[in-house]
């Protein structure tokens, strides 16, 4: 064997800090605001939910922020992860193009959310918190906060988007074995819930409503989010960093960096070590976040502040939104139906260092399947809106003759999702349409009295 499949790297490579691009963000960061006075929301704003290191962390002026020790030890589990080079994918779409993936879904959980999950349990735990709510869409952030708790010592309390708690029985059974409490959203356990008693399927706006309620009531609990805040990007920032080792190993330099944006934070998690890089560097490389054609906020959406959650309750963050009453079509890639993206990479967007693009569900299948057939991953439909887009590069590179070194996030394995695959496999997957008529009517709800940002 001449040349390597994979790239491994040692424990003791795991990285020792996170990036945290914030201070470097052109133009500088714009303040979340409170949705009450309008004014920037500070640290005592979000006391009520997240513990005093997370808080630091969400405005920090560092560059890099020190992984805690037991956080690092706890990553070891898998950590880190494998770098591919997809050899047997670039010969059946016959590219000259040289194509790797990063592959996060050797997790416990599957994905990458546990990078956040772990260090999130840790800060609560210093802190002296015993419970720990949050939501779950498909149930992957869900497991990887159940996970994370075990590993703490934390009881962690979710609330399930209905219509994932019907269809994905296997997903809520992970986050019981760890010990999770697993409830059905809407409940009739707090006001918001009841107050959406009618909705059939549940959404990811009630579930946010249901878990920053409960925590909000006790000081003893707190609330944990899988996505879009700039705490939870900087933890993803590990993915990055050891691809830059592991192409360093190759040899390599990426001319395009590319991954799934869902709240945007696999996307950083990859993407923003490389961006730094760049900056320092003098690399040429292009970033792409990918997103589904049914929900494309970063394509399709306004810049401007807006709430995080359906029912008003968050602060109010300056993003690309759909507007937070936009119901996304039911798509398979539940972790990418989301109405906004994070401010840290909404910013990116907006300042044209990183370019967004929109795919269509079943041409997202149809790359899963070759990646499938190829590499053997079986991968989530998240991560397929990477990998379609990874092969798009590697046709443009070919039609104008170039090699391109293509690196995307293979974010998480699909293996909960082969209902969704079922469908695909029997012709009946649908390709929801956009409506932009919907999305107008959501953004004229954006919150009256915030500034109107350029
Ligand atoms: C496998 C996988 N990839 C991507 C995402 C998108 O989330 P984010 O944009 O925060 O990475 C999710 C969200 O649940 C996911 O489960």
């Amino acid at each position: 064997m001449s040349e390597p499949t994979k790239i491994l790297l040692t424990e003791d490579q795991i990285p020792t800090s996170w990036i945290n691009v914030l201070p470097e963000l052109p133009g500088g960061a714009l303040p979340p605001l409170h949705p009450g006075t309008m004014q920037p929301a500070g640290p005592d704003d979000l006391s009520a939910l997240f513990p005093p290191a997370v808080i630091e962390q969400e405005v920090s002026s560092e560059h890099e922020i020190k992984i805690p020790d037991a956080v690092r030890e706890a990553l070891g589990l898998w950590r880190p992860t494998p770098m591919y080079r997809a050899r047997a994918l670039e010969q059946a779409i016959g590219t000259r193009s040289r194509i790797y993936y990063k592959y996060e879904g050797v997790s416990p959980a599957g994905s990458h959310k546990p990078n956040s999950a772990i260090a999130q349990a840790y800060y609560n735990q210093q802190a002296g918190i015993t419970k720990l709510t949050t939501e779950t869409g498909a149930g992957q952030w869900g497991s990887a906060l159940s996970f994370a708790g075990a590993k703490f010592g934390i009881d962690v309390e979710i609330y399930m988007v209905g219509s994932s708690y019907d269809q994905k029985p296997y997903r809520r059974s992970m986050m019981q074995t760890w010990g999770a409490q697993v409830h059905r959203s809407p409940s009739d356990r707090t006001e918001a819930g009841k107050a959406n008693a009618g909705s059939p399927t549940g959404s990811l706006g009630i579930a946010i409503s249901e878990a920053v309620e409960l925590a909000a009531q006790r000081p003893d609990t707190n609330y944990s989010l899988g996505s879009v805040l700039n705490h939870v990007l900087l933890h993803q920032t590990v993915i990055g960093q050891e691809t830059i080792a592991q192409l360093g190993i190759a040899g390599e330099t990426p001319d395009v960096v590319i991954a799934a944006a869902g709240g945007g934070s696999n996307f950083a998690g990859l993407a923003f070590p490389w961006w730094r890089e760049k900056r320092r560097h003098g690399l040429s490389t292009r970033f792409v976040a990918t997103e589904p054609a049914a929900c494309p906020t970063l394509t399709q959406g306004a810049y401007g502040y807006d709430f995080g959650d359906a029912s008003g309750l968050t602060p109010l963050l300056p993003m690309y939104t759909l507007g937070h009453g936009f119901v996304p079509p039911p798509v398979h890639a539940g972790g990418l139906r989301y109405h906004g993206m994070a401010p840290l990479v909404s910013a990116l967007v907006k300042a044209g260092e990183v370019e967004a693009r929109a795919i269509r569900q079943n041409e997202t299948f149809d790359a899963a399947l070759t990646f499938a057939r190829t590499e053997g991953i079986i991968p989530a439909p998240e991560s397929a809106h990477a990998i379609r887009t990874a092969v798009i590069e590697a046709e443009q590179a070919d039609a104008a003759g170039e090699e391109r070194v293509i690196l995307f996030l293979l974010s998480g394995h699909g293996h909960f999702d082969l209902a969704a695959y079922d469908q695909y496999l029997a012709g009946d997957l649908e390709d929801p349409e956009f409506s932009s008529a919907e999305r107008d009517r959501a953004l004229d709800e954006l919150p009256k009295g915030a500034p109107a940002i350029a």
